[in-house]
């Protein structure tokens, strides 16, 4: 697999999120814990998104941009299409693949807690393995921000790690450098209803320690 180098130029912003600064590895990586599924998954998560040609998407802690790019194939040449990440190297990796491809996709340095974008502007918003790098509060000040930029009935799709109930899924999970997990991606319905997304559907990835909630802004046109 290519691993590109990366110059990073932007500083960091400051965040309580935890930044993954290794950049050049992360894809191979990424391929080697989930058994050489990682594209599948990336590609499930763009597909449950619902993206339709000409959707404006966010791609919320992005990394190196693999959903972002798959977005941006959903929404087609009349879609606009951003990702965000406070890493710059992870932003770094990103933009080498729009610059080498010729692709027109926007990646940003950015935290979701001040997300850089107007009220009302996303029609889906995207948020992959990122959840778990937040404390708490941080994950209701996230979300909290997602929905302002989202447009009434808008979609968020987050994709996580799953709260592990069985050894084998704590196992998977501790293998993949995350023991400890407390909660997961099904838990955050609380925090979603609190910040005015409805309408919430979870299911599983077909990825043993993986799963989706999706959800809808709701608010007035
Ligand atoms: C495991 S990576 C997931 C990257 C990518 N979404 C994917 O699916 O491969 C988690 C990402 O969350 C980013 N992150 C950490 N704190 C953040 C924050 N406050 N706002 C947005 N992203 C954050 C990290 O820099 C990292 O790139």
């Amino acid at each position: 697999m290519h691993r590109p180098h990366t110059h990073a130029k932007e500083a960091a912003p400051e965040t309580e999120g935890r930044l993954i600064r290794w950049a050049p590895n992360y894809d191979w990586w990424t391929h080697i814990l989930t058994l050489g599924r990682a594209a599948a998954i990336r590609e499930k998560t763009a597909v449950l998104a619902q993206i339709k040609p000409g959707d404006v998407v966010l791609d919320v802690g992005c990394g190196t941009g693999e959903l972002t790019l798959r977005a941006k194939n959903k929404a087609g040449s009349t879609g606009q299409v951003y990702g965000i990440d406070p890493s710059p190297e992870m932003v770094g990796v990103a933009r080498q693949k729009v610059t080498h491809g010729h692709i027109d996709v926007d990646f940003r340095v950015g935290v979701i807690e001040d997300l850089p974008f107007p009220d009302n502007y996303f029609d889906v918003v995207l948020s992959s393995l990122m959840m778990h790098h937040l404390p708490d509060d941080l994950k209701t000040r996230g979300l909290a921000e997602i929905y302002r930029v989202s447009q009434p009935g808008g979609t968020l799709m987050i994709m996580d790690f799953k709260r592990p109930t069985s050894l084998l899924a704590k196992s998977l999970i501790t293998l993949m450098l995350h023991g400890g997990m407390q909660t997961g991606v099904q838990d955050l319905t609380a925090q979603l209803t609190t910040a005015g997304f409805g309408q919430v559907i979870m299911g599983d990835m077909g990825f043993r320690p993986l799963g989706f909630v999706r959800a809808q802004a709701q608010k007035q046109e």
